[in-house]
């Protein structure tokens, strides 16, 4: 059986390990869930990843799903280093900001303003503000398995990260903060209706990922997105999209697009920024009138709408305005896909690829359509296996199976079939 040579990585992890928690600046990167120790990259060039001991892997991480065109894409790069030649940072306002703020604008008809901040975490954080501000009510609805990052009224029951640790919640978030959020189990429209009726009064927001997919790819009836628009405009909740990872990626537009449901707020991440740090929120002029310095919600930002990265952004977004872009991703992604089920299928093994646009999980519950995080298999060995033989065959996949997987338009349809096949020959081992 081929081993990986990870000398190097091996040694770094030490000298990590003395440096940062966990030898990681983010958890999900320590590789606790599928055992073992992380591996340090060197080297990205459009689909692909190099450690630093030269191993050289096909990507479907894209950093957790930021660079849908790849790695180093040469537009992007290009765009990045001609506006750092010119200073990085004013904290003053530039015409990028703008500029990045229009091509959003005009395609997404619901956004009048935006806010650009520097995570999806940021994004999240300044939109239940904002909503309790604009509403002057407290409480926050969400959703059991959506992961909206680390604010903490959010990590209550999360998923992503905490699931994969093992817990349902987070030391250090007071009781008094996790009370004002209320939880709920994905796509049931009754337990939904039910807690309108009970809660509404109190009730600043929901938020959702309309497309969750932090706790596996749990897609949603779209009668239930229906179900929750109206029940918001129906008793003045406010409907937060959380949209850092299907915006822009499931279609220009995000879920808002592909479902035709707006929210009334919008946060975005990860695409936005090209690879570098950048979140946003956006919503109507009346809700957007309460923000800093127009109105009494506060939220600010040292190195918000970072030039730099405000160029990045432009030009990755710029390429996903290209025509067909969100057809031929879909359609490239569906090939990889049907090849791997069909031969899942064929070998009567209890795994599915399920995916949507570029976004792929690989689900070994046995359950078709799974829409809540209650039906995910929580037996994880299988993935892992999985996970440590595409490793030894060149494929990076991230290092959890709760997390979903995605192509950029880097992938060529060659390294897809390639793929597909080590899929199968993975699962073979696995199920042997
Ligand atoms: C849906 C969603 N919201 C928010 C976040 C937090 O974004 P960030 O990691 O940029 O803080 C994430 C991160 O994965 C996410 O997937």
């Amino acid at each position: 059986m081929t081993q990986l040579n990870r000398t190097q990585s091996n040694r770094l992890f030490e000298e990590s390990s003395t440096l940062f928690p966990g030898g990681v600046n983010s958890p999900v990167r320590a590789f606790k869930s599928v055992g073992g120790t992380p591996l340090f990259f060197s080297k990205g060039n459009g689909s692909r990843v190099w450690d630093e001991d030269g191993n050289q892997f096909i990507d479907f991480c894209n950093s957790w799903g930021p660079l849908i065109h790849g790695h180093a894409n040469e537009y992007v790069e290009n765009k990045i280093i001609k506006t750092l030649k010119n200073g990085s940072s004013f904290g003053a306002p530039t015409r990028l900001e703008s500029d990045l703020a229009k091509l959003i604008k005009e395609n997404i008809p619901f956004i009048d303003k935006l806010r650009f901040v520097s995570s999806g975490t940021e994004a999240v954080m300044s939109a239940l503000r904002l909503a309790r501000g604009y509403t002057g009510k407290t409480k926050i609805l969400k959703f059991e398995g959506c992961y909206h990052g680390h604010v903490d009224s959010m990590l209550v029951k999360a998923g992503s990260g905490l699931v994969t640790l093992g817990s349902s919640s987070s030391a250090g978030v007071p009781e008094s903060v996790a009370s004002d959020t209320l939880v709920l189990p994905l796509n049931d429209e009754h337990l939904l209706t039910k807690t309108f009726e009970n809660y509404s009064t109190e009730l600043a927001a929901v938020i959702i990922e309309p497309v969750p997919a932090n706790n596996g790819l749990l897609l949603q009836d779209l009668s239930f997105l229906q179900t929750l628009r109206g029940l918001c405009w129906k008793h003045r909740v406010l409907l937060i999209f959380d949209e850092v990872i299907s915006g822009f990626r499931v279609a220009f537009g995000g879920a808002a697009e592909l479902y035709g449901i707006q929210p009334d707020i919008v946060t975005y991440g990860k695409i936005i920024g090209g690879g570098l740090p950048v979140g946003a929120y956006g919503a109507s002029n009346e809700i957007m009138a309460h923000v800093s310095p127009e109105g009494p919600v506060y939220q600010a930002g040292t190195l918000s709408g970072n030039p730099v990265a405000m160029a990045a952004g432009i030009a990755q977004l710029e390429l996903c305005l290209s025509p067909d872009f969100y057809r031929t991703m879909e359609a490239k992604t569906r090939r990889f896909v049907d090849r791997v089920n069909a031969y899942a299928t064929v070998k009567n093994y209890d795994f599915e690829l399920i995916s949507l646009a570029s976004v792929f999980w690989l689900s070994f519950s046995g359950i078709k359509s799974i829409h809540r995080a209650d039906e995910i298999s929580p037996e994880m060995n299988s993935f892992n296996k999985l996970h440590d033989f595409l490793l030894r065959h060149g494929i990076y996949l991230g290092p959890s199976g709760y997390e979903v997987g995605f192509i950029s338009s880097a992938h060529t349809e060659d390294e897809l079939i390639y793929s597909a096949t080590q899929f199968c020959a993975g699962l073979d081992a696995v199920y042997a």
